[in-house]
């Protein structure tokens, strides 16, 4: 049986959604289409606000903007008190033209363009996550040049393996991302920054990994943050000013998931850093944590039309949908498992064995492998849900499909926040590829 949540219910035979009929909304924006709910991502960023900014003193939980970046999302977040985190100057630009406050945005990222570190800057965005020494010579170089100084806190890598998938595992030894701890190279990073002008050495950041379910994962990691934390203290004299906690808040897909709660996960984080400092008489830091996943992946649900069909006799019954990996990459990339019903046979019986297969020009291309669902036939509506992180953030144009469009939804309503791609959409995308690069290429030599 489907998950059944908050703002996702069944009424006779339909699905609704924040009170909004599936089929209606299928009607008004067609398919495929991202419906969000937005009672659910209140209701998430209220328990940010609730759970860590009103029950510890500076605190600031920030929206890992990959999971779901646009304009709409930003500002739900603003109302909230929540920042951001931003990995590229596309996310930081779209936030800013949302009215985000750039001093509440900290940049991510293991490869930082000269072209975006200048943007960044020139934006007002001050808080880094400084992620390599490369990077600390390119932040410290412009800017300079622009006569700005930067927020830096070195992401080191805390040597725990933890998170849904091995793709998604970015805490043990053997990632692209920030500076090991299982030797010194950290301290060789903190130190040049700390020697860097323009650069003010602000803490330091960690992130294990995505879609943690283990509570053990953060205690391993924090404690190991804590001891770090001592180090930089006998070493360099320094009371880190901020301690970023990372992101990877699991969240329940199917039955099988077993997510931690938010309120747990950031107390048990208090608990040993404010333990930790206090035994030391050093000053608290400024905690931050950073869930993207937590805050939207529950909260959406995509709804497709079901086309053709391909029953192999004793193998495997195949449907199709007008969707796929261009829009769920998930499926393929990580072999991630989904709920889903079919919406307009909501409250019949799920007793029809299928994978449903998107439409892109792959073999892999399965949304899901094995479930049960009621009946499905050409023209009926296909719900899966949790679908509202990694989603349309990591949509593509694969088999020059345009995008869908992004609805929310809430007590009753529906408005559409991103519209659907046209054809007209897959040659400006090209243009505008050129005009990324053409400044790309500008940018870089005048640095
Ligand atoms: N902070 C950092 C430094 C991160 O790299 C990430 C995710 C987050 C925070 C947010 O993690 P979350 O709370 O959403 O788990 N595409 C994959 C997930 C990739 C996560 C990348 N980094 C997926 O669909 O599962």
């Amino acid at each position: 049986m489907v998950l059944q949540t908050e703002f996702a219910q069944i009424k006779g035979n339909d699905l609704y959604i924040d009170d909004v009929k599936a089929t209606d909304l299928v009607k008004q924006y067609g398919t495929p289409l991202y419906v969000m709910s937005e009672g659910h991502i209140r209701k998430q960023f209220n328990t940010l606000k609730t759970k860590m900014i009103d029950k510890y003193e500076n605190t600031l939980p920030l929206f890992a903007s990959k999971s779901f970046s646009c304009k709409a999302i930003y500002k739900l977040a603003m109302e909230y008190g929540v920042g951001i985190d931003c990995v590229s100057a596309g996310e930081i630009s779209v936030a800013l033209k949302a009215g985000f406050d750039p001093k509440k945005i900290y940049f991510h990222g293991n490869n930082k363009l000269p072209s975006e570190i200048q943007y960044a800057l020139e934006n007002g965005v001050e808080n880094f996550v400084i992620d390599n020494f490369y990077e600390i010579e390119l932040v410290e170089e412009i800017a300079s040049k622009l006569n700005v100084k930067v927020n830096g806190l070195v992401r080191i890598t805390p040597g725990v393996y933890a998170g849904g998938h091995d793709y998604i595992r970015v805490g043990a030894k053997d990632t692209k991302f920030g500076f090991s701890s299982h030797d010194n190279t950290y301290l060789k990073a903190i130190k040049k920054v700390i020697d860097a002008p323009h650069i003010n050495f602000d803490g330091i950041h960690c992130h294990v990994g995505s879609q943690i379910e283990e509570i053990q994962a953060y205690v391993l990691a924090m404690n190991k943050f804590v001891d770090i934390a001592y180090e930089i203290y006998d070493i360099f004299g320094i009371v880190i000013n901020k301690l970023n906690a990372g992101g990877g808040f699991g969240i329940q897909y199917t039955a099988s998931d077993h997510p931690l709660e938010f309120d747990d996960v950031v107390s048990t984080i208090m608990d040993i850093i404010y333990k930790g400092f206090d035994k030391r008489d050093m000053k608290r830091p400024m905690v931050l944590v950073e869930p993207g996943r937590y805050c939207v992946g529950n909260a959406g649900i995509t709804l497709y039309t079901v086309g053709s069909y391909k029953y192999i006799r004793d193998i495997r019954d195949y449907i199709s949908v007008d969707g796929g990996m261009t829009d769920n990459i998930r499926s393929s990339l990580y072999n991630a498992k989904y709920d889903a019903v079919i919406a307009n046979k909501a409250g019949q019986e799920a007793n029809h064995l299928v994978t449903v297969a998107g439409k892109n020009c792959e073999s892999g291309d399965i949304l899901i492998r094995d479930i049960m669902l009621q009946d499905p036939q050409p023209g009926d509506i296909l719900a899966m849900f949790s679908t509202g992180a990694y989603h349309y953030s990591m949509s593509s144009n694969y088999n020059q499909l345009p995008k869908p469009a992004v609805v929310f939804t809430y007590q009753g309503k529906s408005k559409e926040v991103i519209r659907r791609q046209t054809f007209d959409d897959l040659l400006v995308q090209y243009w505008q590829l050129m005009v990324w690069y053409a400044n790309y290429i500008i940018a870089r030599r005048e640095i």
